[in-house]
């Protein structure tokens, strides 16, 4: 660590919450997959900002949507109407084919957005009776961090001594069909299953083919709502333009076409601005969305015109440079590219698109125990960027707008530093 990059860590560190643990490198600049440091040091970005920046740091297209915009408007909120907000909600809901819209702007605001609509639905459709709704979560999710939101946590990090927590959460197994199947059968006042098709912060857990199937037509059988959170998973980060579209082979251009599971409500964020402007959104058809009336729930800056215009332009991207399908490729190298590591401190590698980990085997080299931050200090010192997610997992994650060629550059300093540790 330079002594510049030190100034910037210092600052932060005596001027800001200490909820954070950045791996020490100050960035500065990003282009495409690439970002620079404050002393002129180019990485490979392998972390999207959590999976945000889809499309690519700075992508032209989007930033030139925000200045444009912000140019002529920026906040009108929605005490007034403006005149790129129907355009915005006509271009999402048609793109990901749903009736409606919820326009909110971080992922956590989403998920929560989702919760309240499930259960004013479950009041008003459903018949629950008043403050008796419940609604199922999985083990190991994330979904963000607001009070509801940790309520539903089993991680003890995220939700140790924030309590009391919001009662009506209930937790079922991940990737355990009996587990939900349980749930279902014997409470009748579930009115909602909210899930990650994959759970990325709990290290990329993909579950089993057949699941999120036979979750959705549980939960239609039972009349629960089916929530997909795909705050991370989404905008072709998994190969598919939803991580739910599970018969899609992305030959297609357009392959939001033939969902394999079509969640009730759907919650976006992140890549949904290209990581431009904060920008989230809950979809859901007529049925439950007309279930929030004016005054019942809402944002400030939820639907503002520079989210709106950036969102346009950051899901035209998406199609217009085939996203989905370049994940799709590039995610079957470079798991083909992991799998020939050989390499005792690799216990195991997993995936779909790109969206991957790697789970290191604490090991010991020259005399120290080392984890995962170990061998991303040393990626970063190689020129590549990834962080480790729990103490022993490695997210791979770059933005999908990289190429075969630049994809293998990065696959070989992967490989030269695990290697190196041999
Ligand atoms: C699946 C999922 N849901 C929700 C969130 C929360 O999004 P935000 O950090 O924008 O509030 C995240 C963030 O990582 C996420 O991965």
């Amino acid at each position: 660590m330079t002594e510049s990059q030190d100034f910037f860590i210092t600052l932060e560190d005596k001027y800001g919450a200490h909820n954070y643990h950045p791996l020490p490198v100050v960035l500065e600049k990003g282009e495409g997959i690439y970002v620079w440091d404050t002393d002129g040091n180019k990485y490979f970005d392998f972390l999207s900002a959590y999976s945000a920046v889809n499309q690519g740091h700075c992508h032209p297209k989007i930033v030139k949507a925000l200045t444009d915009q912000a140019q002529k408007l920026t906040l009108t909120s929605r005490a007034f109407y403006n005149n790129s907000l129907g355009e915005y909600e006509k271009y999402i809901t048609e793109y990901f084919h749903f009736d409606k819209v919820l326009p909110m702007n971080t992922g956590a605001e989403a998920v929560e957005t989702a919760l309240k609509l499930c259960r004013k639905w479950a009041y008003k459709k459903k018949g629950i009776s008043e403050n008796q709704a419940v609604i199922l979560f999985a083990t190991e999710n994330f979904h963000g961090r607001t009070l509801a939101i940790v309520s539903a946590s089993t991680d003890p990090d995220s939700k140790g001594e924030f309590g009391p927590y919001l009662p009506g959460i209930q937790i079922v197994q991940y990737n355990n069909i009996d587990s939900l199947e349980q749930a279902l059968d014997t409470n009748p006042n579930i009115a909602g299953f909210v899930v990650e098709p994959i759970q990325g912060e709990a290290g990329v857990i993909v579950p089993d083919d057949g699941y999120l199937q036979k979750a959705s037509e549980l939960c239609k059988k039972h009349n629960v709502l089916f929530i997909a959170d795909e705050v991370q998973t989404g905008i072709a980060r998994t190969g598919r333009l939803l991580a739910t579209c599970g018969n899609c082979t992305c030959e297609k251009k357009d392959c939001s076409g033939t969902p394999e599971v079509k969640p009730d409500i759907l919650i976006l964020g992140k890549a949904v601005s290209g990581g431009v402007f904060p920008v989230s959104a809950v979809l859901a058809n007529d049925e439950i969305m007309l279930c929030i009336q004016p005054g019942e729930h809402g944002s400030t800056f939820g639907g503002n015109p520079l989210a709106n215009k950036v969102a346009i332009a950051a899901l035209e991207v998406v199609k217009e440079e085939s996203l989905a399908e370049n994940a799709y490729q590039l995610g079957i190298i470079f798991r083909e590219r992991m799998g020939n590591i050989k390499s005792p401190i690799i216990e195991t590698y997993r995936g779909q698109g790109l969206l991957n980990a790697v789970v290191i085997t604490p090991f010991e080299f020259e005399g120290e125990n080392k984890t995962a931050m170990d061998v991303c200090l040393k990626l970063r010192d190689n020129g590549l960027l990834a962080k480790p997610t729990h103490d022993h997992i490695i997210r791979f994650a770059p933005p999908l707008v990289i190429s075969e060629e630049e994809l293998n550059k990065a696959c070989d300093i992967i490989e030269e530093t695990i290697l190196g540790f041999s």
